[in-house]
């Protein structure tokens, strides 16, 4: 059994709140930190049997009991926090992005090489989705050959508040950083560079904070396949999640998720269910399996699926699409390396 601590109760701290308490078997949530808490997030994490609800993460740190921790604060805490959590012994999960800063996620990678036995996974949860994850492993058995074209379908439902995208790192850092990852993974490769056309379509609002809401990404992967990504922030039909994965010896293509396959049709046309709304529908199930395969790596002492080096990569690309749009050209993601 892992003793869990979970530092931040927001959004995605209470998504794996529940996840780990309906379906994780080995894992328990021991603690929840969060300076901010209120009274009725309280009650919700008491509810559901967390012994221990706390302001200081800290407090959480210096327990023996805890075997590991989710970092689910906000993106500025989370390099910092991941720190101290690996010196106190800690394992570690680490929502998405690691950090902003090159510098300060390399400062993580130097923090896990003097602790090798920590267990630090990355929060890229897409990689667990059912239909995703079925796509990789039709690459993986061969079945779609050598990868040439992978084509990645992402958008929200709804654009953020503006006021979030300061704060965000914007939408390469905080939304397309998912896609980067799902890139990566679905060739199994990293990238070697970037071109972006974007725009903004959706709300004036998010250009006056110097950020795109629409972009066209295309990505020269290492291993010689090439991929698109297309981002909105707003799609009026849900949210719009697919991917297609073209090789030498076929095809692997994915459908959006729906409440139901019902189809009706009757005099007015034939029409189906909507995509599920956003990621909180989406995914659930995939917060769920990133959980048990964290848990499982703790317990075991095995690799986890997703590591530092996915962390850094992915903000590395999402560094490079930025610079592509300021300077209007194809950037190479080693050029990063330099920031
Ligand atoms: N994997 C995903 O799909 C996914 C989805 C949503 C959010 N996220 C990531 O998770 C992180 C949190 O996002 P969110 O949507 O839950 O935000 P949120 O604002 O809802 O929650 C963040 C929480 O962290 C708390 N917090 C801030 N500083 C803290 C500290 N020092 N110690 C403990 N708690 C602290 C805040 O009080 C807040 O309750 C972000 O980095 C975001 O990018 C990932």
């Amino acid at each position: 059994m892992i003793n869990i601590g979970i530092i931040g109760a927001g959004r995605i701290g209470k998504v794996h709140l529940q996840s780990i308490t309906y379906h994780v078997k080995n894992a328990c949530v021991k603690a929840v930190a969060d300076p901010y808490i209120n009274e009725e997030t309280e009650k919700l994490i008491r509810n559901l049997g967390v012994q221990k609800v706390c302001r200081d993460y800290k407090e959480i740190l210096g327990d023996p009991e805890i075997d590991a921790v989710l970092v689910c604060s906000s993106t500025d805490t989370h390099a910092a926090v991941s720190i101290e959590a690996i010196e106190a012994g800690k394992h570690v999960f680490c929502e998405k992005p690691v950090d902003h800063a090159l510098e300060r996620i390399q400062a993580v990678a130097d923090a896990l090489a003097a602790h090798p036995d920590c267990r630090f996974q990355v929060g890229f949860n897409r990689r667990f989705d059912h239909n995703f994850a079925a796509v990789r492993k039709a690459y993986d058995e061969g079945r779609i050959g050598e990868a040439h074209i992978l084509k990645i379908t992402s958008r929200d439902p709804e654009p953020p508040n503006p006021a979030y995208i300061k704060v965000s790192g914007g939408m390469f850092l905080d939304m397309t950083i998912h896609d980067f990852d799902m890139a990566c993974f679905l060739t199994d490769s990293d990238v070697e560079e970037v071109y972006v056309q974007s725009a903004v379509l959706v709300d004036p609002a998010i250009g006056e904070q110097g950020d795109v809401d629409t972009a066209i990404i295309t990505l020269k992967m290492t291993n010689g396949a090439l991929a698109v990504i297309d981002n909105s922030r707003r799609a009026v039909y849900g949210y719009d999640q697919r991917a297609e994965l073209f090789g030498s010896k076929g095809m692997a293509a994915t459908a959006n998720d729906t409440l139901s396959t019902v189809v009706i049709s009757n005099g007015e046309g034939v029409t189906g269910e909507k995509p599920l709304f956003f990621f909180l529908e989406r995914y659930m199930e995939s917060f769920a399996e990133e959980m048990r395969q964290f848990v499982n790596a703790c317990e075991t002492g095995g690799e986890v699926p997703v590591g530092i080096h996915a962390g850094m990569q992915s903000v590395k690309i999402g560094l490079a699409a930025r610079r592509s749009v300021e300077e209007h050209r194809p950037v190479k993601v080693s050029e990063m390396d330099a920031v």
